[in-house]
């Protein structure tokens, strides 16, 4: 029911080609389900329907993913839910596509990759290792290859403590990684190390990094992040969301030909290695994502362009775009940004001079002012002009908004709508229409509204939530009447005074 957010499009990716004919995806039915997953000792499960567009974009990838696993005897396979109900609904499938790993019939857990072919075939991988797997002069250049990223400890077989750490850490993130571990001294020297030690290898930039400091979970954890992030990778579907949860600001560098990225990177290389760990560095394809521009107030029309953008504040800091992207006026830049010199760019549609319709319309420039009012209930509509959700909401909107001007609460509540497209907003908006509640005295702790978009329910959500209980059906007091009431009354009481002054002057008479 939501317009989707063009950030999330990026997620999505490009749907690939579709494969030939011959298929290493194994199609299943009820009658062979059990026995091909009791066969094999890890299968992945695709519960899907034809008709729905994840799964056919998935199919592609699902493909090429299969493939590859073939030979590690890693099974791929696909159950269509539309002929085979009761199977899908014995494993709990509630939507498409599902993905299940299998290791037998009882032991089940859910697929938690990205839905692209290295994704999947990198997880599978790893979920078909031991946790840490045992490393040794035989096996280690194999294991090295296991994925883009490894990592091994090299240990002393009675060096209890640092085996426990790491084996602790293993099992928390063998998701991400495929661990080893070698007691073997030898081993160790030829790797150049000494004791204890843990290598990260990669299949890029140098090829391997070092931690030599004492084990310790959480210190392991952070150089295994920040090892097995290229100086400057690549912004795409299989990458985006892991840059905006780093955690750490990410500098993107637009550029339509791969020989154009490479060279910019090349030149900026020193940069992103000044502030390794700080900030992420990354290239993007301006031809296949260049709308995401757009998001970092960049035109995307125009490249090659460089911008950072704030992941936790979602700020966004554009290189100017008539400046040649050098590696002294990057510099400069990202100095600049890192010293707060620079601020963010706020693209905001101009304030209104006058609210024409019963919706307070918010631009960038008056959010603030408008949402944060801490005095206010303030309803929020986050919308897309293209979005066909908002437009039916519209005119359901606007007959909340005339119920409320209209009711005792009119200058308690607010309904407002803003154009998230055209303004840039603090909140991390999914899809649209988003609608959220900034309760009054509560501004730091909105709630996003998630139920049917009907003028009732919107307006029993503004009340249940909202810090005045604000009922949109109780009547204004009409504040004309109330004073011409009020003047005929101070009339009234002037004629009785008169009258009584005439009545004494009378009895005076
Ligand atoms: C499932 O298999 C994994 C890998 O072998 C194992 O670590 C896990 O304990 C198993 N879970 C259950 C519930 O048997
Ligand atoms: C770590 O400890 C486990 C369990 O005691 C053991 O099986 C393994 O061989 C040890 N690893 C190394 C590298 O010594």
């Amino acid at each position: 029911m939501h317009c989707k957010n063009v950030l999330i499009a990026l997620v999505a990716g490009a749907v690939g080609a579709l494969a030939g004919s011959s298929s290493d995806v194994h199609q299943l039915t009820k009658d062979t389900f059990d026995e091909f997953v009791k066969s094999n000792e890890i299968v992945l499960n695709e519960f899907y329907a034809p008709w729905c567009g994840h799964c056919k974009a998935l199919a592609p990838e699902y493909e090429e993913a299969a493939t590859i696993l073939k030979e590690k005897n890693i099974k791929l396979a696909k159950i269509d839910c539309t002929e085979e109900a009761d199977l899908c609904q014995s494993y709990g499938v509630e939507g498409y596509p599902t993905l299940k790993v299998f290791r037998g019939l009882d032991n089940v857990s859910a697929y938690k990759g990205q839905r692209k072919a290295g994704a999947i075939t990198s997880y599978m991988i790893k979920q078909s290792l031991p946790a840490v797997s045992t490393v040794s002069k035989d096996n280690l250049e194999e294991f090295k290859k296991a994925d883009k990223v490894v990592l091994v400890a090299y240990v002393k077989a009675d060096d209890k403590a640092s085996n426990e750490t790491f084996t602790k850490l293993a099992e928390k993130l063998r998701d991400n990684y495929p661990f080893g571990a070698s007691s073997d001294a030898e081993l160790a020297e030829a790797e150049g190390v000494t004791v204890p030690s843990i290598v990260l290898y990669k299949d890029f930039d140098e090829g391997k990094s070092v931690f030599t400091e004492k084990f310790d979970e959480e210190a392991i954890e952070k150089f295994a992040k920040t090892a097995a992030t290229p100086l400057i990778g690549e912004v795409g579907p299989e990458t985006y969301s892991d840059y905006m949860s780093a955690g750490i600001p990410l500098a993107y560098i637009f550029a339509e030909t791969a020989e154009e990225r490479a060279e910019l990177a090349g030149a900026l290389k020193p940069i992103a290695e000044k502030h390794r760990g700080a900030i992420n560095f990354a290239t993007i394809d301006a031809k296949a994502f260049g709308a995401h521009a757009a998001n970092l107030n960049l035109p995307t029309d125009k490249f090659p362009s460089f911008a950072i953008q704030e992941t936790v504040k979602n700020q966004k800091f554009p290189f100017d775009i008539e400046a040649k992207i050098t590696k002294e006026a990057i510099e400069a830049f990202v100095d600049g940004f890192v010293s707060g010199k620079v601020d963010p760019s706020i693209k905001s549609e101009p304030i209104p001079e006058t609210q024409e319709g019963p919706v307070t319309v918010i631009v960038a420039k008056s959010y603030d002012s408008i949402v944060l009012d801490n005095d206010k209930d303030v309803l929020v509509e986050f919308y897309a002009p293209w979005c066909g959700h908002c437009k039916s909401l519209a005119p359901k909107y606007d007959e909340l908004a005339e119920s409320f001007a209209n009711s005792a609460f009119k200058d308690k509540v607010v309904i407002s709508k803003i154009d998230a497209t055209a303004n840039d907003v603090p909140d991390e908006i999914q899809g649209f229409p988003t609608i959220k509640l900034f309760p009054a005295g509560q501004k730091s702790d909105p709630i996003t509204y998630s139920g049917p978009r009907t003028v009732e329910d919107l307006a029993k959500f503004i009340k249940e939530n909202g810090k005045y209980a604000a009922d949109a059906s109780e009547p204004a007091v009409d504040e004309d009447e109330a004073e011409e009431a009020a003047a005929t009354s101070v009339e009234a009481s002037t004629a009785t005074e008169e009258a009584k002054e005439k009545e004494t002057k009378h009895d005076e008479l």
